[in-house]
């Protein structure tokens, strides 16, 4: 059983391949970074789902780098013991490897990010290893990665085919060669998530992708239901949110409407 009080970091998650699973979740602001981080989540995910569950855009790939700075600063400040881990946004790591290197620079330095997330494998497993010998931890991410949603067709299911299955198993393997701690695995099937997890030394985070991998991730949204119009088959609700603010929203506005806000024990003299 974890240390409630330790710090997580890249070594005690290695640690843990194979034996107690990771709990991971996202979060984007400090009043939900403190709550995670205090409710004992191992890590914490300033993922570029912001830019669909905060900014209300349709993919991942409009997010910027200022942003992703911007929101792994103030995550940062609620974040004590969790690992605390940010996504290199679309087209900051992708033209080269020196843009790669500086963005990573910038969500370490600027962010206080304690590691950074990168989507793909054998493509950035040079870049992977640029940023190993810099002395940043990297999360690699491979199977449905988002960035890629255009050359998908949709945020679908990956792995389905002998030769996806290949790529992506071959994905994996370049990454953690490369020096990734962990790698997410995002919607695949569940049996080649179990491959790809006893394939390789990093611990494996899987979203959509079954219980074999060493831990799981759920975007904040998701897990507390604060879109209730919104559940995709791998997502469990732990609480109802979206209906609880929607119900104070309405009796807050009822109230002052009919003028029983404030009452007088909530006014000054
Ligand atoms: O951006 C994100 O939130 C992610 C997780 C879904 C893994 O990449």
């Amino acid at each position: 059983m974890a240390d409630a009080s330790s710090k997580v970091t890249t070594a005690s998650l290695r640690g843990r391949k194979g034996g107690e699973k990771i709990a991971v979740v996202t979060a984007y602001d400090v009043a939900f970074a403190r709550l995670a981080d205090e409710a004992g989540l191992d890590v914490i995910l300033v993922g570029d789902s912001v830019g669909m569950v905060v900014q209300g855009e349709s993919s991942t790939l409009p997010v910027t780098l200022d942003e992703m700075v911007y929101h792994t600063r103030i995550v940062s400040r609620g974040a004590r013991r969790a690992h605390l881990v940010a996504d290199l946004p679309f087209m900051s790591y992708q033209a080269s490897l020196e843009d790669g290197l500086r963005a990573a620079g910038r969500l370490v330095k600027e962010g206080r990010a304690e590691a950074v997330k990168l989507e793909g494998g054998v493509r950035v497993a040079e870049l992977v290893r640029r940023l190993v010998d810099a002395g940043i931890p990297v999360m690699g991410h491979v199977g449905m990665t988002p960035q890629s949603v255009h050359q998908f067709g949709g945020f679908k299911l990956q792995g389905r085919t002998d030769e996806q299955r290949a790529r992506i198993l071959e994905d994996a393997r370049a990454v953690a060669d490369a020096g990734a701690y962990a790698i997410v695995i995002e919607t695949v099937p569940r049996a080649l998530a179990a491959e790809v997890t006893r394939a390789v030394p990093a611990v494996t985070i899987g979203i959509g992708a079954g219980r074999a991998c060493d831990g799981q991730v759920l975007v904040m949204h998701d897990l507390l239901g604060l879109e209730p119009g919104w559940k995709p088959r791998f997502v469990r609700r732990y609480a109802e949110l979206g209906q609880a603010a929607g119900a104070a929203f309405k009796a807050y506005a009822d109230d002052v409407r009919a003028g029983r806000f404030p009452s007088d024990e909530e006014s000054y003299d």
